[in-house]
């Protein structure tokens, strides 16, 4: 099992298998993105192998992210050998929808149906505003899709200040017509630009905003490790959710390690470096060696030491870490 200088054990990795987007939404990154070169990435082979030991090792839940996943060639055929990873009891998706429609089927074929997505406005207009692409259309046709085919779906919608947060109550309203979850999260200053965010909107803000619209609307308890705080009503199909990104209310119980799409371990979103696995596959050393070198990387994972972290000047943008 791998585990924590804090005793906590990791069972849950995030893998970035790709820097690059069909987007451009200004929380993440710049109009002129400038992407990494393939070779820099893992390969698909690389990644099986490194779950392959992760989960040798006690981790039981991957979720894949980007960039945007679905624009990687080849994706299906990946994620068709991962599903069949010993050890390995649940694959997630986190992606922007666009691309998605016509993978749905295939996705339950092999067994997955926990997607996230990524979706910070409710009209055509504002879509474009935030993504600087005219794709709402295609989104909301797989949304309506994946609800349809019975997805587990969550909708992350990241709050900013002066650009959405009118669009919080129409995009929470989707959780009284559908069983999904709809979570609201602060914004990370990881846009690729070092350009500072504004920190006046906080979780406590939102909450306010939905506890004011959504009778009967109530704080649930939720699993230790996850990073949104629920709520419910009677009035709701679905749930709605803050997730405290920036405030950072849940690290200490923070049970995950990330692979970012240049194949490196960080122990946290916030980590300005991390272990080169890339490095370490290309290597000739065995599964056993590269188990125990991220081992010893986990135990410089920090209980809170996120105040720390979060100083960091050197943020990169979300699409290279995976979120
Ligand atoms: P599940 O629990 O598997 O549904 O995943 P998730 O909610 O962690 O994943 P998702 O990709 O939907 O991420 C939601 C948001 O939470 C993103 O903005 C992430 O960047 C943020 N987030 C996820 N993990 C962490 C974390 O460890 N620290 C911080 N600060 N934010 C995180
Ligand atoms: N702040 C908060 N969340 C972000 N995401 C991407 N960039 C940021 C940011 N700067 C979210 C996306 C996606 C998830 C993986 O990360 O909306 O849902
Ligand atoms: Fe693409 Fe996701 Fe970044 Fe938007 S947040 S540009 S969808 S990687």
């Amino acid at each position: 099992m791998l585990t924590d200088k804090f005793d906590r054990d990791i069972k849950y990795v995030r893998l970035a298998v790709t820097d690059r987007c069909n987007l451009r939404c200004t929380y993440c990154m710049p109009e002129m993105m400038k992407f990494v070169n393939k070779d820099r990435l893992l390969s698909f082979e690389e990644m099986l192998r490194v779950v392959r030991i992760l989960a040798e090792n006690g981790v039981e839940k991957v979720r894949i992210t980007g960039g945007e996943p679905f624009v990687r060639k080849g994706l299906m055929d990946f994620l068709t050998e991962l599903v069949k990873i010993e050890g390995i009891k649940k694959v997630g998706i986190t992606s922007n929808g666009v691309l998605l429609e016509e993978y749905l089927d295939q996705l339950i074929n092999i067994g997955i149906t926990d997607i996230n997505l990524s979706l910070d406005a409710t009209t055509q207009h504002k879509f474009f505003e935030i993504t600087r692409r005219d794709d709402f259309d295609k989104v909301y046709s797989s949304l309506e899709q994946m609800i349809t085919k019975g997805f587990k779906v969550k909708i992350n919608m990241v709050v900013m200040e002066g650009k959405n947060t009118e669009e919080i109550v129409p995009l929470a309203k989707y959780a009284l017509k559908w069983p999904v979850e709809v979570r609201f999260i602060e914004e990370m200053p990881f846009n690729g630009t070092g350009k500072e965010v504004s920190k006046s909107w906080n979780h406590l803000d939102i909450e306010k905003v939905l506890i004011d619209s959504f009778i009967g609307l109530e704080k649930v308890n939720s699993h230790k490790s996850n990073t949104a705080q629920i709520y419910k009503s009677s009035i709701l199909k679905g749930s709605l959710g803050i997730i405290p990104a920036f405030s950072r209310t849940f690290c200490g119980t923070c049970d995950r390690l990330r692979i970012t799409s240049l194949g490196e371990i960080r122990n946290c979103l916030y980590s300005e470096s991390g272990l080169n696995v890339r490095d370490l596959l290309r290597s000739d050393l065995g599964d056993q060696d590269i188990a125990d070198s991220i081992q010893g990387h986990l135990l410089l994972k920090k209980k809170s030491g996120w105040e720390e972290e979060k100083k960091n000047k050197n943020l990169d943008s979300m699409s290279m870490i995976g979120g």
